[in-house]
């Protein structure tokens, strides 16, 4: 019973914000490569706040851009149609929108090659029009490694905008448990009080 008790408080208090160093540095691969194409429309920039990071790091991040404003491409629709032949997807919900979610993203962005032709091509999405951003092709080893890291944390932090709140409910959902916790021990001795008398 004690065993199983102390289980759960470890896991009630164990894991909190265990990787919110993570998600910060995912939200600076995202504002500082993918935004350069793609929107984060449902995110806006103080949300960013939630994760951590300072006022004036995200200051520095918006630029002249409105604090209250979404995470919008750098670049005008109509020019990245020109320049993909496709205006390159919102990616707010796009952990949500693909089977395989923050692995899916990871896989694409860290998929690309040169193929036997010589041209860039992607394992995890083939024929994709979005150019090879980190330079895996191109990558030794060390690169790759450090490449990996980067797309490990943006599609980390691409997982959370897709469901802002999921941390909140989890560490509400961590009290919960840990009161119930307390709760059933407060009750255990109570029980063990009142029927001591019987005994
Ligand atoms: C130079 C512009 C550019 C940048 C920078 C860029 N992308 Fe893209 N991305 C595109 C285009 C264009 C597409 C559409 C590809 C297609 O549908 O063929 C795309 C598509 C995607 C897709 C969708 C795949 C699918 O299943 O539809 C994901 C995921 C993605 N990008 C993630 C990222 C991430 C994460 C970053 C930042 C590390 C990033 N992109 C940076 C241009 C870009």
């Amino acid at each position: 019973m004690f065993k199983f008790l102390g289980f759960c408080l470890m896991a009630t208090v164990g894991l909190a914000h265990a990787d919110e160093a993570q998600l910060k540095r995912g939200a600076h691969v995202a504002v500082e490569v993918c935004s350069a194409c793609h929107s984060l429309k449902y995110i806006k920039y103080n949300d960013l706040m939630k994760l951590g990071l300072t006022r004036a790091e995200v200051d520095a991040m918006r630029g002249d851009k409105d604090i209250g404003g979404p995470l919008l491409s750098q670049m005008a629709p109509n020019d990245e149609l020109g320049m993909f032949g496709i205006v390159p997807p919102d990616l707010s919900l796009m952990a949500k929108a693909r089977e395989g979610g923050a692995v899916y993203i990871h896989d694409v962005i860290t998929g690309f090659y040169t193929d036997a032709r010589g041209q860039s091509a992607n394992h995890a999405f083939p024929g994709i029009k979005m150019p090879d951003v980190l330079m895996v092709a191109q990558a030794d080893a060390a690169g790759k490694k450090e490449i990996d890291q980067k797309a490990n944390d943006v599609s980390a932090f691409l997982e959370w905008a897709s469901d802002p709140q999921a941390q909140e409910r989890t560490s509400l959902g961590r009290y919960v448990i840990g009161y119930f916790v307390f709760l059933t021990l407060l009750l255990y001795f109570l029980k063990k009080k009142i029927w001591r008398r019987l005994d």
